[in-house]
């Protein structure tokens, strides 16, 4: 990647200090940056040493004659092909979710019409507080990436959510991020699903009992990880709709999380309209129907009386996507996830629920959970028996049939049928 450009706006806070390294790291890579610093950023670090750095004129007020004379605020956000913030401080995100534009960076953020992607790093109650968590949903629902921040000891002498992640997951996300506005995929080939929304499930949902205990399985989310990274890397722009798994999020992902398959359907359908949808979570099937609002105790060290479980059974996911009559997507494929008779029973699945491509998934043996994968993909031209291979290249080779599908416009499409 050369001669990119990225507006790099520094907010302020104590992570401030490592966007000196970014600017060197993205300058490495071909990136250079223009830079915002914010009244709160140059308590931080001098407009001096980023200006040294970006080898750029840095930009502070947004009332300044000079700077409107050269570049006006407008221009500024426009100049570049990606907008950066980072740090992005709990003020700077609720003023962008707000759409306020009191200073630049803020004016900059709502004036632009390139992709942004903020890098929070705050204090862990801050970035859990209600109100921020408010913000970053709206964010993310106004199409603004937004990085998870690192969890782990901060300045302030407490530990959790809230550090700034890796400066290389960063950089990392910066780029592939220009690869897609540029319409070359991150390693620079064709993207053959450019311009396509896929939408993805992935990992395990989990059914609350009460507030500390539920009712889950042990999907890993690897599978449905790997194939976002591979739609992703095929220049699609990709939601993946999550249950709690220890993934990490591929670059270029938006990464919806939930927990209950209730969250995971509403999320799904919230992410419509898509061009093909992708159900590898395997969804609880059942939920306790009345969760305790409180622990269920023991008393006195014994049971009052062993709890008995009543379950309520929850919505099928693919099922209601794939009958849907509008936002339909023109792709949906299932994981059919069978211990015995796996093709036989994933044929009889494909049709119930109507999706158009099933991969069966033989996890009798230590699939779920591992690193290989055993998969048979039905179409309705019939049924293809694929080697055991690692999830990844299991990925790979369906993110390249999909591709297909659109590019050749080779069907297997019942809906089509
Ligand atoms: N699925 C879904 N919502 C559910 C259950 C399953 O979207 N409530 C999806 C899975 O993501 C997968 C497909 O349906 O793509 C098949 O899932 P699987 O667990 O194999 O099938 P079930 O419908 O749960 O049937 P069974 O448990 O009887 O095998």
């Amino acid at each position: 990647m050369t001669h990119s450009r990225i507006l790099l706006i520094i907010g302020g806070g104590i992570a401030a200090y490592k966007s000196l390294e970014l600017i060197r790291d993205l300058a490495r890579r071909g990136v250079a940056c223009r830079c915002v610093v914010t009244a709160g950023g140059r308590e931080f670090v001098t407009p001096l040493s980023v200006a040294a750095l970006s080898g750029d004129k840095v930009y502070t007020e947004l009332f300044d004659l000079t700077d409107e004379t050269e570049m006006g605020h407008i221009e500024l956000s426009r100049s570049a092909d990606l907008i950066v913030v980072c740090p992005a401080t709990a003020d700077l995100m609720a003023r962008a979710a707000a759409g306020l534009a009191g200073d630049l960076a803020s004016t900059a953020l709502l004036a632009t019409d390139k992709p942004v992607l903020m890098v929070p790093a705050m204090n862990v109650r801050m970035w859990r507080h209600p109100a921020t968590q408010r913000n970053l949903a709206t964010l993310r629902g106004d199409g603004v990436r937004v990085l998870d921040p690192d969890t782990g000891a901060m300045a302030c002498g407490e530990f959790g959510p809230g550090r700034l992640p890796e400066l290389t997951r960063i950089a990392d996300e910066i780029e592939a991020m220009l690869a897609h506005s540029e319409g070359a995929g991150p390693r620079g080939v064709p993207e053959a699903m450019a311009g396509r929304h896929v939408l993805i499930t992935a990992g395990p949902t989990r059914e609350p009992l009460d507030p500390v205990r539920f009712l889950s399985n042990h999907s890993s989310g690897r599978q449905g990880y790997a194939l976002a990274a591979a739609l992703a890397d095929a220049g699609a722009r990709v939601t993946l709709v999550s249950g709690p798994v220890s993934q990490t999020v591929p670059a270029g992902v938006d990464l919806v999380p939930v927990e209950t398959a209730r969250d995971m359907l509403a999320a799904c359908e919230a992410a419509l309209p898509a061009d093909v949808f992708i159900s590898v979570a395997a969804v609880a099937d059942w939920r306790p129907s009345q969760p305790a609002p409180r622990k269920l105790k023991l008393k006195g060290g014994q049971a009052a009386a062993t709890p008995t479980l009543d379950l309520s059974e929850n919505p099928d996911i693919l099922a209601t996507l794939a009958g849907l009559r509008a936002h339909r997507p023109d792709l949906v494929i299932g994981f059919a996830a069978e211990t015995h008779n796996v093709e036989a029973l994933a044929i009889e699945k494909r049709q119930r629920k109507k999706c158009d491509w099933m991969v069966a998934n033989d996890v009798s043996g230590d699939v779920m959970g591992g690193q290989d994968n055993q998969v048979s993909l039905i179409t309705d031209a019939g049924v293809e028996t694929w080697s055991r291979m690692s999830k990844t290249d299991v990925a790979a080779r369906l993110a390249g049939r999909i591709a297909d599908h659109f590019t050749r416009g080779r069907s297997g499409n019942l809906a089509a049928e």
